[in-house]
């Protein structure tokens, strides 16, 4: 092609997701097949998030609520935070794009994990800034190897916590050292995509620090203990002038009509995500013991998903799992080869996946 698209671009490279499931039916030619490659909700979402769905129907052809109003009253209220210091897009995803679009010049820098959400680099590099990639400390995020690696140029720190794919996550305490170290003028994103999954005690109360600290943006999503991940809907807290901004460089009509509703609705129905919470912690115990009995090492997860190392035969689990019917991810397509990481499904699948992983180290 004579016309040449931005150098930036040129080094990126597409974010690929989870198999969808209908691609390796076909592949495979098999009936059954189960994600669990994705974090998303196996247990769905509540069922009258569903009945609001069906009742929107008739309303297609006329464009979503831009303001997000209804949405955003309800945020504001759930959460305890003014309506002004909400921004809302098309899944968190979304947001941290709008956030490097917003802040990344050219040249600057931003800071994270090396093993952590590749959405973070992506869209540093898409605008001209540079992904600094710190090493982790025992696979979870070392914030003071964080903090060394600030200088003039730096200008967002990611903090996933939990952090994907690890599932490890870092305390109150931790986390206000940290942010008393940071100078005011770098910002930094906390996303929070696993938070309604977290057990650990001491988990940070992240909106109580926005008073203090003005340089902060939490992400939070619908897409995963709620259930929505197809209707993408996302929101961060942040700065109400911050925010104002972010909500400039916005697509319009960002949020559906869908999304905003069944949000609204999913907001309501709290019983639904403490059984998802019950659910999950309970299944995470279960592949804890089964991965013991496997001599299998795994990472601890405050999330959906647990990371397990599989001795470096990742790819070959993964080509074995596939064929199978069980879509996992392989650590190689996440910077950590020799992983796998799987998203805790229902609990006969958890149980057919860990048969499935007793025969392939059996057969060996
Ligand atoms: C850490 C983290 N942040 C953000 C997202 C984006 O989620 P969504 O765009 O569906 O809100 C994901 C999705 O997997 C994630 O793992």
């Amino acid at each position: 092609m004579g016309n040449k698209v931005r150098e930036e671009i040129e080094g990126l490279n597409k974010y690929i997701g989870g198999k969808p499931i209908s691609e390796v039916k076909r592949e495979f030619n098999i009936d059954k097949v189960v994600k669990m490659a994705s974090n998303e909700n196996p247990l769905g979402c509540s069922d009258s998030v569903k009945d609001v769905l069906k009742n929107l129907v008739d309303n297609t052809a006329l464009y979503p609520d831009g303001d997000n109003y209804y949405l955003r009253k309800s945020l504001s209220q759930f959460i305890g935070i003014d309506e002004e210091n909400i921004i809302l897009g098309a899944g968190s995803s979304s947001l941290i794009k709008v956030i490097c679009n917003t802040l990344i010049n050219k040249g600057e820098e931003s800071i994270m994990g090396e093993i952590t959400f590749v959405l973070y680099e992506t869209f540093t590099k898409l605008m001209g800034g540079k992904a600094i990639k710190v090493p982790m400390k025992d696979l979870a995020l070392d914030l003071d190897s964080i903090l060394d690696s600030i200088n003039e140029r730096t200008k967002i720190i990611w903090l996933c916590n939990p952090n994907n794919p690890t599932g490890t996550a870092f305390t109150t305490k931790e986390l206000e050292e940290f942010l008393e170290k940071v100078p005011k003028n770098v910002y930094v994103v906390i996303d929070e995509a696993y938070k309604e999954y977290v057990s650990m005690e001491n988990y940070p109360d992240s909106l109580s620090l926005l008073k203090n600290y003005k340089n902060i943006i939490i992400l939070r999503t619908f897409s995963k203990a709620y259930g929505l991940a197809s209707l993408r809907v996302g929101y961060g807290i942040c700065d109400e002038e911050l925010a104002e901004y972010f909500n400039r460089v916005l697509n319009p009509f960002e949020v559906s009509l869908y999304a905003q509703n069944a949000a609204v609705e999913a907001i309501k129905d709290k019983e639904f995500v403490e059984y998802c919470y019950d659910y999950n912690k309970k299944q995470r115990e279960f592949f804890y013991k089964a991965f013991k009995k496997l001599n299998l090492d795994y990472k601890e997860s405050q999330s959906n998903f647990i990371l397990v190392d599989v001795k470096g035969e990742d790819r070959e689990i993964n080509d074995y799992l596939l064929k199978n019917g069980y879509i996992i991810r392989p650590g190689y397509l996440l910077g950590c080869s020799g992983y796998l990481r799987i998203s805790v499904g229902l609990e006969e699948d958890n149980k057919k996946l860990i048969e499935l992983l007793n025969k392939y180290f059996r057969e060996k």
